[in-house]
């Protein structure tokens, strides 16, 4: 299965907001504090990559709108099967937002002067990392923003759940970014950049826990050997059997970092 196949997935991006949520107060924060930084313009430009089923496009819209006169916030996904929630999210917000089914090394060429970019989970599915953040270097106003919503490699490593899944384990590793990786990318292309600990863990019920990682819901239990998830999936009933709640642990990244003048553009 390759990662794109897997956002084409209906059943996957069906179950995708349920087992993949990002609280509405968190959501709103998030967005409140990306388009705080933004440069100070009387008409805003703000792209969500990977925008999945639109989680954000309320957020930045609000966002946006309390912060300038006028705004267009595009949400950027090359899913096909996103692409049906994320109209459905601009079709409610109105003309302001927009969405877009592309990929982003393709849309990159057509953008230009964004003063907000934010990748939600979806930095990590796009390739070397630094050249992800110099392409959105290239396209971003003066002064732009680029916020970033991850798990470091650090806190992938410390999920408990991943000891049953190895070889998922191992991809993450891969392709999650350490700390200090993230601030040289930054850094190295122009960017003053602070992040801080989001912490979205939450209690749930063992057989919750089971559930959401038997129907695969993160990318890299569908991307490992199927042999190997069936094996990880045994070890986990058995472990989960007379557990009551679990705590998942859910600890993310987040980032905002802001062109230095004289960079980008
Ligand atoms: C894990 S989901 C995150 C969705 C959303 N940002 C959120 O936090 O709820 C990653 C999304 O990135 C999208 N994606 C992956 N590679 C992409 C690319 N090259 N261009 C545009 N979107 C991409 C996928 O289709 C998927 O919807």
């Amino acid at each position: 299965m390759t990662v794109s196949g897997i956002f084409e997935d209906r059943a996957y991006v069906t179950a995708f907001e349920r087992n993949r949520y990002v609280a509405a107060h968190r959501a709103e924060e998030y967005a409140a504090e990306a388009i705080k930084e933004a440069p100070d313009v009387a008409h805003l430009e703000v792209l969500d990559v990977g925008a999945g089923t639109g989680q954000f496009a309320g957020p930045l819209h609000r966002a946006a709108a309390s912060r300038s006169s006028s705004h267009q916030i595009i949400l950027l996904d090359n899913s096909t099967e996103m692409a049906s929630h994320l109209r459905t999210a601009s079709a409610e917000l109105g003309p302001s937002v927009r969405a877009v089914t592309d990929d982003f090394w393709h849309y990159r060429n057509s953008a230009s002067d964004v003063h907000v970019t934010l990748f939600s989970e979806s930095i990590h599915l796009l390739g070397d990392l630094d050249k992800v953040i110099a392409a959105v270097a290239g396209f971003s106003a003066p002064r732009g923003v680029l916020a970033l919503r991850i798990a470091t490699r650090e806190q992938v490593h410390a999920r408990p759940w991943y000891q049953w899944y190895p070889d998922a384990l191992a991809i993450d590793l891969m392709r999650h970014p350490s700390k200090a990786e993230l601030m040289k990318y930054l850094h190295d292309a122009g960017y003053d950049a602070y992040s801080r600990e989001a912490d979205e863990s939450r209690v749930m019920s063992a057989h919750e826990l089971g559930e959401m990682l038997e129907a695969q819901s993160f990318s890299a239990l569908r991307l490992m050997d199927g042999h190997a998830f069936g094996e990880g999936v045994r070890r986990m009933r058995k472990d989960l059997r007379r557990a009551g709640d679990v705590h998942f642990d859910y600890r993310l990244t987040w980032t905002i970092a802001r062109l230095r003048e004289g960079n980008g553009g």
